[in-house]
């Protein structure tokens, strides 16, 4: 039975959809039909494709009562549009049907699990608001909700940790079990991550608290991902009101891997923790398994400091990141896009061992939808002081890479990149050149750069609202650096695809 609710909500995509210009949206990033996305749901393989679900308000291009949009993909590049599968439409759902996950059922069903949000008076009759987790199975197109909602109910958590910030519930199946991580608050105010283990899905038992932050690494932890990676486990999570720690954290939304070992999912213990975008916009992510092995990660290209609320020139708002593959190499989670980018790749243009001395661009490299990898060294060992690319560039605006090789930092700069609101526009971290050589790659998305340096040691993402005739791109220096540089275009394979759809 499909809802009122859900069929609205449905209606409204489909009659909205068709009127939003092409170019108001990114080529292979995935976006709302219309309206308001935040957080990747439900990010999970089923019926040989993967499926993305995401937080959705599809009436405006603001936060407001969640539903789930859906597409679907079979290699992260090109993305299916499916109908909106969940709205806010039942009791224990009606404040929002918050982040979750799914997984694929034995009877060839899709499960989804995910934060029925609703208000209720609690035991002193004071009217407060509820976060449990709820469950709908589907074909991949229509899922009903079960009436045993809530399946993991504000009972089942700890003593005096928060039945209000009690979220995200990540599933996945293990051994024949299913396991759920989520996102809650401790009695001392800050985050921790519960796990859950069910035998079917619907009955779940709470097992540990995974990680808690002890009012170290923030507040809130929402949208935990529990998974293996080589011989870790790693815990990734987004906690609020983060205090910066030197470069490798910024201080509100951000995001980090605590990268440890377990017993089979218990026991965690944190070795290590990594921040995993050094960018301005990324938050949320979650990850899958695909059926060759790799362990792919999304994430919302954006976070809740830097949301240009407001910016209602457009019917959209909001994109996903570049799904991205993880490794362990010993010491960190390396991010790279995932490979089957190259199968879009069209004209390649490359420069070899250029002297750069003062700005320089070439007539073949300029565009908004592009892959671009950027080698550079010092040239005969002499000292540079600065090195700078900069994309999205006309004669007014541009979005920088900058690298200073004293401070061995990298700062990306969307300062004049089409922003109409006073929002963080600047980062800066560290990074390690190998012998003085430092490795570049940037994914143009129309409006977003990501930024992967050194083979994907750190990565770090930014929306641009930089009109698109805003497409040269320029590298500059103070002193003298050798440069290598490669650009393949994505463009035209991209419009051949979309007008085979
Ligand atoms: C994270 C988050 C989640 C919540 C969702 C609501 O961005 O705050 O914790 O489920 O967004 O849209």
């Amino acid at each position: 039975m499909i809802s009122e609710k859900l069929q609205l909500a449905r209606k409204y995509e489909e009659d909205h959809m068709n009127k939003i210009p092409e170019t108001d949206r990114p080529m292979f990033h995935v976006t709302g039909g219309v309206g308001w996305i935040n957080d990747p749901n439900g990010f999970a393989a089923y019926n040989g494709e993967y499926h993305l679900f995401f937080q959705y308000h599809p009436y405006s291009t603001h936060w407001g009562p969640m539903h789930w949009g859906h597409v679907k993909t079979r290699d992260f590049i090109v993305w299916e549009r499916l109908p909106v599968s969940l709205a806010p439409d039942c009791v224990y759902d009606e404040k929002g049907c918050f982040s979750g996950g799914s997984v694929e059922l034995p009877d060839g069903k899709q499960l989804l699990i995910y934060t029925g949000v609703s208000q209720e008076k609690n035991e002193e009759g004071v009217e407060c608001e509820y976060q449990q987790q709820c469950i709908a199975v589907g074909d991949g197109l229509n899922y009903t909700k079960s009436d045993r909602n809530p399946v993991i109910d504000s009972g089942m958590i700890p003593d005096g940790s928060s039945k209000t910030d009690f979220r995200d519930p990540k599933i996945w199946k293990d051994y024949g079990k299913y396991y759920v991580v989520t996102g809650n608050r401790a009695s001392d105010g800050s985050g921790q991550i519960l796990l859950y283990e069910s035998a079917n899905g619907i009955d779940w038992n709470y097992l540990e608290i995974v990680d808690k932050s002890d009012n170290k690494f923030g507040k809130m932890w929402e949208c935990p991902d529990y998974y293996k990676l080589g011989d870790k486990y790693i815990l990734a999570i987004s906690p609020q009101e983060m205090q910066a720690n030197g470069m490798e954290f910024h201080p509100g939304n951000c995001t980090a891997f605590l990268i440890g070992t377990a017993d089979n999912w218990l026991h965690f213990k944190r070795e290590k923790m990594q921040a995993i975008d050094y960018g301005l916009d990324f938050y949320a992510p979650q990850s899958l398994l695909t059926k060759d092995g790799r362990r792919v990660m999304i994430g919302w290209m954006q976070n809740w400091d830097t949301s240009n609320y407001g910016n209602d020139d457009r019917m959209i708002y909001g994109q996903m990141s570049i799904p991205r593959v993880l490794e362990w190499k010993g010491d960190r989670v390396i991010q790279n896009p995932v490979e089957e980018i190259k199968n879009y790749y069209g004209k390649r243009v490359a420069f070899e061992n250029v002297v750069v001395e003062k700005k320089i661009s070439f007539p073949e490299i300029s565009g908004r939808v592009l892959d671009m990898t950027v080698e550079i060294q010092p040239t005969n060992e002499q000292e540079f002081e600065w090195f700078q690319i900069n994309v999205a560039q006309d004669d007014e605006k541009m979005t920088i890479v900058y690298y200073n090789p004293k401070t061995q930092t990298v700062k990306i700069d969307r300062t004049r990149s089409g922003d109409r609101y006073d929002v963080v526009n600047t980062r800066e971290f560290m990074v390690k050149p190998r012998e003085g050589k430092m490795k570049f790659r940037l994914l143009l998305d129309r409006y977003s750069v990501e930024l992967f340096v050194n083979d994907g040691e750190q990565a770090a993402s930014m929306v641009i609202h930089t009109p698109l005739s805003a497409d040269q791109i320029t590298f500059d220096v103070s002193g003298c650096v050798t440069m290598n540089v490669e650009k393949i275009d994505l463009e035209e394979k991209l419009c051949e695809q979309k007008n085979m759809m």
